[in-house]
């Protein structure tokens, strides 16, 4: 681990048992490796935009998808489709003329979380009737939780990756929607360029107690 990373990580958890210590507890809950392993790689994960053009072993990728659907999911929908771009070619295609996404050339793979905005399962108070489709009022807390997850495991790999937007943004999602051919009820909710990272990225500090509130606001 990086010194200037370690540094930080020391600082965050110290905060952290600091911050046990006000709610009546002397240390962290937890004092074993894996604990710490988990926190550091939460608090290390930052956002990276440039690669080196590495591609991305298949291997890797499945655990970074199979870490993003292991998300929590409202009443277990899980509407998420994950779309993987590994063919340079037609990602620069894709986000030809798109500013935010034509710097992220270099990335091994460009991943676009998709949502199915509805649910179709039998009616609540008919169990056993037949299945019926309606709106999925929770997809976009899935969706972010998905995504995050993604990120975390692309830290714990090595990869650096970041988060960019496309819901709600027309102009984000409708080439997203025409290339992709999606039916109306799928959604590309966020898109996440993923590669061996090119410099030195650094986690953000955004630790501010002042945000923190106990027993009321
Ligand atoms: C909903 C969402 C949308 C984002 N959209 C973009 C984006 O379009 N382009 C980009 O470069 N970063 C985007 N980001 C990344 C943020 O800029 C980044 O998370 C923030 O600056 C904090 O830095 P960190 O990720 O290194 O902690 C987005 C993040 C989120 C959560």
């Amino acid at each position: 681990m990086k010194k200037r990373t370690f540094a930080f990580l020391s600082a965050a958890l110290m905060t952290v048992a600091m911050t046990v210590s006000c709610c009546g507890e002397s240390q962290p809950s937890s004092d074993n490796s894996q604990a710490d392993a988990v926190i550091a790689n939460i608090m290390n994960r930052k956002s990276v935009r440039s690669y080196t053009n590495d591609t991305i072993p298949a291997a890797d990728m499945e655990i970074m998808l199979r870490a993003a659907v292991a998300a929590p999911t409202g009443m277990d929908v899980r509407p998420w489709h994950l779309v993987v771009m590994t063919d340079k070619s037609k990602y620069a295609e894709l986000f030809e003329g798109n500013f935010n996404m034509e710097k992220y050339m270099q990335a091994g793979a460009v991943v676009i979380f998709c949502a199915d905005t509805t649910v179709t399962r039998p009616p609540r108070d008919n169990p056993n009737g037949p299945a019926v489709t309606t709106p999925n009022a929770i997809w976009r807390d899935d969706m972010g939780a998905c995504t995050e997850n993604f990120l975390l495991a692309a830290e714990a790999l090595g990869y650096g990756a970041v988060w960019t937007a496309c819901y709600p943004f027309p102009n984000n999602m409708e080439p997203i929607k025409n290339y992709l051919n999606l039916p109306g009820n799928i959604v590309p909710y966020s898109v996440v360029p993923v590669g061996r990272p090119a410099g030195d990225n650094q986690p953000k500090d955004k630790w501010n107690p002042e945000r923190i509130h106990y027993n009321g606001f």
